[in-house]
């Protein structure tokens, strides 16, 4: 059965994942890193020329997509974006923009690990914060990764080294259910040796390979709903329990 991290939530999570919300919630937790992340990733490749061919890979709301456009022009008036994702919500926001911005960009509802493009289609493809959620521990995906690449072209993959605030929602699940403790994630990411591993089984030589690390933060003001937020919208992680919620 596929996995539906909405089973059993409660009411004040569902209105916050359910629909159009969840992009503005997305937005308001995570939105900040994973812009960060995606703004360093620009910073460790060659400015992107005219002509390119760009795969913005489980694009969310198009964070990668929207930072390419904001500094690429007029340095490279004539990029494509193919921007995919397996979410309709997030897709839909990012198709309502590309309409009203006339943006290069062409959204399409693709996973990862299947996707419909031809062999050496794209110059750059860029994965942000999402290999660690696709089947088979990103192996499938890095693999399309790799066939859909134009020989030469520029592939960046990376995902979560450390979780800092995953420790205090840790603290909650646990000392609310009795002691249970929380799932660890049935692969570990952190040290970087999952990513390197199935880049290379995908066709990336070694020696082809640059290994970076940043470090992104993000601050609130609202000591009350931020936490809030951040706690309806990631708790599901370890599936909601039954019985009476706050
Ligand atoms: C943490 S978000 C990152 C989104 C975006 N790349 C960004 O930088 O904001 C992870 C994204 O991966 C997408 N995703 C998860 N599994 C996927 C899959 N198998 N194929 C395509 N997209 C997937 C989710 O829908 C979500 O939009």
């Amino acid at each position: 059965m596929a996995y539906n991290p909405l089973a059993n939530a409660p009411k004040q999570a569902l209105a916050l994942l359910e629909g159009q919300g969840m992009v503005a919630v997305y937005e308001a937790t995570g939105g900040k890193v994973t812009s960060d992340f995606a703004a360093h990733n620009l910073t460790l490749i060659p400015p992107i020329p005219s002509g390119s061919i760009i795969h913005d890979n489980a694009c969310g709301a198009g964070t990668v997509s929207r930072l390419i456009l904001s500094h690429s022009s007029p340095a490279a008036p004539d990029v494509k974006i193919h921007a995919t994702d397996i979410d309709p919500v997030f897709l839909s926001t990012l198709e309502s923009d590309v309409a009203k911005n006339s943006w290069p960009v062409e959204v399409s509802n693709q996973k990862a690990e299947a996707l419909s493009f031809p062999d050496n289609t794209f110059t750059h493809s860029i994965t942000n914060i999402a290999i660690f959620m696709t089947a088979s521990a990103g192996l499938d995906a890095a693999k399309e990764i790799h066939r859909t690449l134009q020989p030469g072209g520029v592939a960046i993959v990376n995902c979560w080294e450390a979780l800092v605030w995953l420790f205090p929602i840790k603290l909650v699940a646990e000392s609310t259910r009795g002691g249970k403790p929380m799932p660890a994630p049935p692969i570990s990411w952190n040290d970087g040796v999952q990513i390197q591993k199935i880049m290379a089984e995908a066709g990336f030589k070694k020696e082809n390979m640059r290994v970076d690390r940043a470090e992104v933060w993000a601050k609130t003001s609202d000591l009350r709903g931020g936490p809030r937020r951040v706690g309806r919208f990631w708790a599901g992680w370890a599936g909601w329990a039954g019985g009476r919620r706050g």
